[in-house]
């Protein structure tokens, strides 16, 4: 790996007033978040918040309808390939490999970025290739000793546990030599030892000088790794601290439960469905569950 950098406190990600738009839909609300370098940063909040569109938007995968993406103090053109050769590396969600690729040939399409020769050269073993494939080879396998895949290199990502193959997606995310690394549930459908060994392992590449800003539905994860959590909640980034201070905010707990607390976000859409309904009112729609609980509550 690089040598650990001395941290100064440099901005490496700052995102402004983004806010992304699906129609009708709001999925992110006018969302400002700062990344700094030696940090990692937690991304939290109920399912629907908003999190991976957010993320879609810090990549270039969703052009946002509002606000700036900057990496480094450079606003970042909305494409995916510049982001990832500006710096910012990823894993999805759902994990995207190449399945009948081996593990180590995954991680040396994640390099293309980084060398001259480019994807269809690595691909098609063009002229130019042979001379950057030992280098390529060599990081690539350093990473694999990394994250702990080393003796899979020659296996087929699809024949990967579920846990390797997210391991095997944050390798891939490393070889384009990112100085921030964005993880969309890195720990989802990992039993609590692959968990925990990816904890070490983001704490890992935090001392290598990457910054981290990680999505997780595991909240003791979380609260471990994170030097700062914010919590998005109907879009809209409800608070920001440190894991104690975002711990104790009795929003969050109520965000989760779904129990309505004043000045919520999302409350006035909700008091306007709820009019509407109210004003059209039928025996169906009366006995809709979700229409009874909130009526009641919001009384
Ligand atoms: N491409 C899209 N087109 C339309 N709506 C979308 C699109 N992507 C996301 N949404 C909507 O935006 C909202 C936020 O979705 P998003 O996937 O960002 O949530 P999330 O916080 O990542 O949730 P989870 O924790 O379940 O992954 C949801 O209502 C979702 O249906
Ligand atoms: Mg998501």
């Amino acid at each position: 790996m690089t040598t650990m950098t001395t941290t100064t406190n440099t901005t490496v990600l700052e995102a402004k007033d983004v806010t992304m738009r699906f129609g009708g839909l709001t999925a992110v609300r006018s969302v400002g978040l700062t990344v700094n370098s030696g940090e990692i940063v937690g991304l939290i909040g109920p399912n629907g918040a908003g999190k991976t569109t957010f993320f879609n938007c810090l990549t270039g995968l969703y052009v946002p309808t509002e606000g700036t993406v900057a990496y480094k103090g450079t606003v970042l053109p909305p494409k995916p390939h510049l982001v990832t050769s500006a710096g910012i590396a990823r894993t999805f969600q759902n994990i995207r490999l190449f399945a009948n690729m081996t593990v180590l040939e995954n991680v040396l399409v994640g390099r293309h970025t980084r060398t001259k020769e480019g994807l269809w050269s690595a691909l098609l073993r063009g002229p130019g290739f042979k001379k950057a494939e030992a280098a390529s080879h060599e990081r690539a396998m350093e990473l694999l000793e990394f994250i702990g895949l080393a003796h899979k290199a020659d296996h087929l990502a699809r024949n990967l546990p579920y846990g390797e193959q997210r391991k095997l997606e944050i390798a891939r995310a490393l070889a384009s030599e990112p100085g921030l690394l964005l993880l969309d549930e890195p720990t989802a459908g990992m039993n609590p030892q692959e968990t925990r060994a990816t904890e070490e392992l983001v704490f890992a590449i935090r001392d290598q000088g990457i910054a981290v800003l990680v999505i997780e539905h595991d909240m003791r994860f979380i609260f471990n790794l994170c030097d700062r959590v914010a919590v998005l909640v109907q879009g809209e980034k409800l608070v920001e601290g440190t894991s104690d201070v975002v711990q104790a905010d009795e929003r969050v707990v109520a965000a989760y439960l779904g129990t309505p607390f004043e000045g919520a976000p999302g409350d006035e859409e909700v008091a306007e469905v709820e009019a509407a309904e109210a004003a059209q009112e039928t025996p169906s729609a009366k006995a809709a569950p979700s229409t009874d609980t909130r009526t009641e509550d919001d009384q």
